[in-house]
């Protein structure tokens, strides 16, 4: 089944709020095909009737099934515009998520990057919050290295306009401080900026804040879930055992009682090397599977498995995103990526309630 035959049937079905087909009503959010697994996603209205969304889902069931017999279907009925944050001190955010390791280097702030562009692409308003205050390196990542953010005076209150790097607002300690000033700051600073950044910041309206945050369980995470309801984290890993059982402590500070993030998914990075001069093969440099063992343990999906590519690397270095070209290796990779980030956010969305914020226990 390709898209265009996809869309033809999915064109042949009728809306029912519009009486108009499903595509000329503008319903289909996001589909995915691949490894016999049809994806749609659609966009309607929150207060879809449950009865309507069943028969609607049964039908589509049922005829693509035998349009495309052995494909698993799996239609989420998602409102891409609703907020799923109770109360927020950032209602202009409908989603907050956050890019997390338990190792150092493992490719954090590469994925944030990647994952927010990606995200753009496919339609939704993303900002990027590199809340790595010991160690920023999103300013060189996105070739913003020396700017600095101007200030605002909003009704006599002074706030930081975020920067913009290939269309997305971003902000990070890197654009206040030299980088080698940061490792200086200790606890309560720490807090204090992240609270800045992320309630003193004018971060227009988004449907997606990426936070890419230093590796480990520290300060920084624990202000973030305290200052704003996270929707999800994301959680980097190589496939190497000794990332994996760092990345599982990592997992397990989103999951504690009284804090529950949930975990949208786990990227699995450097997976694989592939020589030009051996294009099929792939050199499991870090081992194998760490990513979709990690995935099991905590019953959440293997958003993508992203090899180690030369051009990733070096992109980071010269300030420009491997996405932003989405036909070469990595920027498929990437864009597969975002798409089923979205997938799993809207997913999420559905099925469970909106984060809260964590209450201050000290
Ligand atoms: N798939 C990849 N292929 C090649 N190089 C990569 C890949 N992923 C990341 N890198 C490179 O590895 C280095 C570390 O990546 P990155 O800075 O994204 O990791 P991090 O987890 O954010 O690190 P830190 O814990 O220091 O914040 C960078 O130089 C980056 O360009
Ligand atoms: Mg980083």
């Amino acid at each position: 089944m390709t898209r265009e035959e996809l869309l033809s049937f999915l064109g042949t079905i009728t809306d029912p709020l519009t009486g108009q087909n499903l595509v000329l009503a503008n319903r289909i959010q996001n589909i995915q095909i691949e490894n016999n697994r049809i994806a749609v996603i659609f966009a309607f209205p929150p207060k879809l009737e449950s009865r309507i969304k069943s028969e609607l889902n049964f039908k589509i069931v049922e005829e693509l099934g035998k349009l495309a017999p052995g494909f698993e279907i799996d239609l989420h009925f998602g409102n891409p515009d609703a907020t799923h944050k109770k109360s927020s001190n950032l209602p202009q955010i409908k989603n907050i998520i956050a890019v997390a390791s338990g190792k150092g280097g493992v490719g954090k702030s590469t994925i944030s990057v990647n994952l927010a562009l990606g995200l753009k692409s496919l339609g939704l308003k993303v900002g990027l919050l590199d809340a790595d205050l010991y160690g920023p390196s999103i300013p060189i990542m996105l070739g913003l290295k020396g700017k600095r953010p101007e200030i605002q005076q909003v009704y006599g209150v002074s706030k930081i306009v975020p920067l913009s790097a290939f269309g997305i607002p971003v902000m990070s300690i890197g654009f206040v401080v030299e980088p080698e000033q940061a490792v200086i700051l200790r606890g309560p600073r720490l807090a204090g900026i992240m609270k800045q950044f992320l309630e003193d910041c004018l971060w227009p309206d988004l449907d997606v804040l990426i936070i890419d945050l230093p590796p480990g369980t520290g300060d920084i995470q624990l202000t973030l879930v305290q200052t704003v309801p996270v929707t999800g984290a994301i959680i980097v890993t190589t496939p190497q055992t000794v990332a994996v059982a760092d990345a599982i402590k990592a997992a397990n500070m989103f999951q504690m009682t009284g804090i529950q993030v949930p975990i949208l998914g786990i990227v699995e990075n450097m997976s694989w090397f592939t020589p030009k001069e051996l294009p099929g093969s792939q050199y499991a440099i870090f081992g194998k599977g760490g990513g979709q063992h990690l995935a099991n343990l905590f019953n959440t999906s293997l958003l993508g498995q992203i090899p180690l590519i030369m051009s990733i690397r070096e992109s980071g270095d010269e300030g420009k995103p491997s996405i932003q070209d989405q036909t070469s290796d990595s920027g498929i990779v990437f864009k597969q990526l975002a798409q089923n980030t979205l997938d799993r956010l809207l997913y999420r969305n559905q099925t469970l309630a909106p984060t809260e914020k964590v209450k201050m226990q000290s």
